[in-house]
């Protein structure tokens, strides 16, 4: 493929690579890495366990709140075939993103992945990721976009912070797990109900679809966001995804994508322990670092895209697409 920078990862990676390849290390790894993630939560306030137990029981009585399953079949699109690249372990669950384990924890493993990227920002850390991008997006987009598609919005934390800073927008959340899917719609409805957030929840649509296939309308939207969701996808859906979204751009419109930077000497300098335990829970990572993401998305039809590294450890790239003749 024309935009694959260096298929070849380094040696370190080479080297984490064949630990990971033995199960017991690899399922050792994974271990390590959620406790090691559920620690750093706690340490920062976020109480993991009553949390995920509060959502899980809705605030009542029960270990698991029934109307968890009913509202997952009335958002499920059981017609979907799941890409087979999709239907695996990930971030250290064995059913990666399909179920309820990983669905009630994704919140609060954000907070703490994400209490690091700046300098004592502990809890805040999420928000500040996604302002900083948003800061991004405001630079480099002149009109703000009507119509939103987040993809791969996971429970909705990108999709509400998108509706907030364009609140006149139809957003429409997307992603491949229904779970997911079922806890964002929940958590929107009872965070607009409670004044927690000031947006409107009838403003968001969610849908459970691939974002390389959507079905959507061509050029039915203004602007394509994909938030922290190209580090875990293997190159040929990275590629078909950006060509879905050209389909989908209207005339003037935009594709933002925020996600780790490659080029981050914080990743050259990881130790190894660190990058095992990071690679166990990322099957894809080394295809990402790989990308040459800029010319993949000039290959899709968008002009010369900025690149703006938008926290030490991330980057926002934003293009427009080329008129189409
Ligand atoms: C790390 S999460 C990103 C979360 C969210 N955008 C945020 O900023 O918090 C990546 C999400 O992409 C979803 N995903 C992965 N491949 C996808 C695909 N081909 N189509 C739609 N969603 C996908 C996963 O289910 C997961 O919810």
């Amino acid at each position: 493929m024309a935009t694959v920078a260096n298929p070849t990862p380094r040696l370190a990676s080479r080297l984490v690579n064949g630990l990971l390849s033995v199960k017991p290390l690899a399922s050792f790894a994974k271990h390590q890495a959620r406790t090691m993630m559920i620690k750093r939560a706690e340490s920062i306030g976020v109480y993991w366990m009553q949390e995920v137990q509060a959502l899980r029981s809705r605030g009542g009585t029960a270990d698991f709140d029934p109307a968890w399953e009913q509202d997952l079949a009335l958002i499920t699109n059981h017609d979907l075939a799941y890409p087979a690249y999709y239907v695996r372990s990930f971030h250290a669950y064995e059913e990666g993103n399909l179920g309820w384990e990983p669905a009630t924890e994704v919140e609060v493993a954000a907070h703490a992945v994400h209490a690091r990227i700046f300098p004592d920002a502990g809890a805040q850390g999420d928000a500040l990721l996604r302002q900083s991008y948003h800061a991004v997006l405001q630079a480099n987009i002149p009109e703000a976009p009507q119509a939103v598609l987040d993809i791969g919005c996971s429970v909705g934390m990108s999709t509400t912070a998108l509706q907030q800073i364009y609140p006149q927008a139809q957003v429409t959340g997307l992603d491949l797990s229904p779970y997911f899917l079922t806890i964002a719609r929940y958590q929107a409805q009872r965070r607009s109900e409670s004044g927690e957030t000031a947006t409107q929840s009838s403003t968001l649509n969610w849908m459970h679809g691939a974002a390389e296939s959507t079905g959507l309308p061509d050029a039915s939207f203004d602007l394509v966001s994909a938030c922290l969701l190209f580090h875990e996808l293997p190159q040929t859906a990275a590629v078909q995804i950006l060509q879905e979204a050209q389909r989908l751009l209207r005339p003037g419109g935009h594709l933002a994508i925020m996600d780790m930077n490659p080029q981050s000497e914080i990743y050259a300098k990881m130790p190894p322990y660190i990058l095992t335990l990071l690679k166990s829970t990322e099957p894809y990572l080394d295809e990402y670092f790989a990308l040459d993401l800029e010319a993949a998305i000039v290959n899709a039809g968008f002009a010369q895209p900025t690149l703006t590294c938008n926290t030490p450890r991330h980057r926002a790239i934003v293009a427009k697409i080329q008129e189409k003749s």
